[in-house]
């Protein structure tokens, strides 16, 4: 369906957990984080089907993590056979991907982004604060074995720590046959307050950049988001959210109707800053 400003809605990303078992600098704090109580009522598979009544075409699966969850091969499969929908991707960072990647290609999943910050070990380590960068490798390799196509790797340039790295990323882009993509650092949740050095224009990086801030793409925006715990999003930037939970049947569909309305013009982010209220591994990037 179209929004309030013409703009064709066909594309949900829905987070199905708001953990994680990494904890990258910019995501999320360096101590524990108390997940919000992840929505049971309706289900993912129940809020799928319901955003493909009212003209979802596209589902992307995000967390936190969303390879946390056993079921997620299961979870994809539901999702992949609800009428209407056409494809279902996955976010990941990959690193507990590689025992799950041909399951969830068997039960329907299309493509995988992977996000990898850093080619070297000790820095990847230092971001995610902990991980491992062969975990992720491994996840990568997976994914060419299942058989995936158009596997992308996802990199968030951070300014002082991994903008240096945009070459290393074009040439292993190349030799191991994936697209990269470069994102701009988004000033919300716990890097909200970074200082002004952190955020570079991914406009300096060849390819394709994912730039919100320096070349925001809101006038084509075709996206509603909703979060583990069952609020739906009209925008990553606003604090607006509308309660799913509980909700079935046809208040289920014309909530997520009412969602699609809701969505705004435009963001603030280069002036007034994030209007979110949460940490991006509750909302799912
Ligand atoms: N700005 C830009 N991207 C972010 N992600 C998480 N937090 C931010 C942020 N503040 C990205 C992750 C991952 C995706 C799920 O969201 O790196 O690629
Ligand atoms: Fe986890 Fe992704 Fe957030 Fe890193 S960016 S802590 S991998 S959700």
């Amino acid at each position: 369906m179209r929004d309030s400003f013409g703009r064709r809605i066909d594309y949900l990303r829905l987070s199905v957990t708001g953990g994680c078992n990494l904890r990258c600098i910019y995501c999320r704090p360096a101590g524990e984080v108390s997940c919000p109580s992840p929505c049971r009522a309706p289900s993912p598979a129940e809020i799928v089907e319901a955003a493909a009544e009212v003209g979802i075409t596209k589902v992307r699966i995000t967390g936190g993590e969303p390879c946390i969850r056993g079921d997620l091969p299961e979870l994809v499969g539901k999702i992949a056979a609800t009428s209407g929908i056409e494809e279902v991707c996955l976010t990941t960072n990959g690193t507990l991907l590689a025992p799950m990647a041909g399951e969830l290609r068997a039960m329907g999943l299309s493509r995988v982004n992977i996000s990898i910050d850093s080619l070297i070990p000790e820095r990847y380590r230092a971001i995610t604060r902990g991980g491992s960068l062969d975990d992720a490798l491994a996840g990568l390799a997976a994914c060419k074995a299942a058989g995936f196509e158009n596997t992308k790797v996802n990199c968030v340039l951070i300014g002082g720590v991994n903008d240096g790295e945009v070459d290393a990323f074009d040439s292993f882009a190349a030799e191991q046959g994936v697209e990269v993509r470069f994102i701009e650092l988004m000033p919300l949740g716990v890097c909200a307050d970074w200082p002004r050095e952190r955020f570079v224009p991914a406009g300096t990086a060849k390819g394709h950049v994912i730039a919100p801030i320096s070349r925001p793409f809101c006038s084509t925006c075709n996206r509603i988001r909703v979060t583990a715990d069952g609020y739906l999003k009209p925008c990553l930037h606003s604090g607006e959210e509308l309660s799913l939970r509980g909700l079935s049947g046809v208040e289920l569909v014309e909530a997520v109707r009412a969602g699609i309305l809701a969505k705004p013009k435009a963001h603030t982010l280069a002036d007034a800053g994030s209007r979110s209220l949460r940490i991006m591994s509750e909302i799912g990037g």
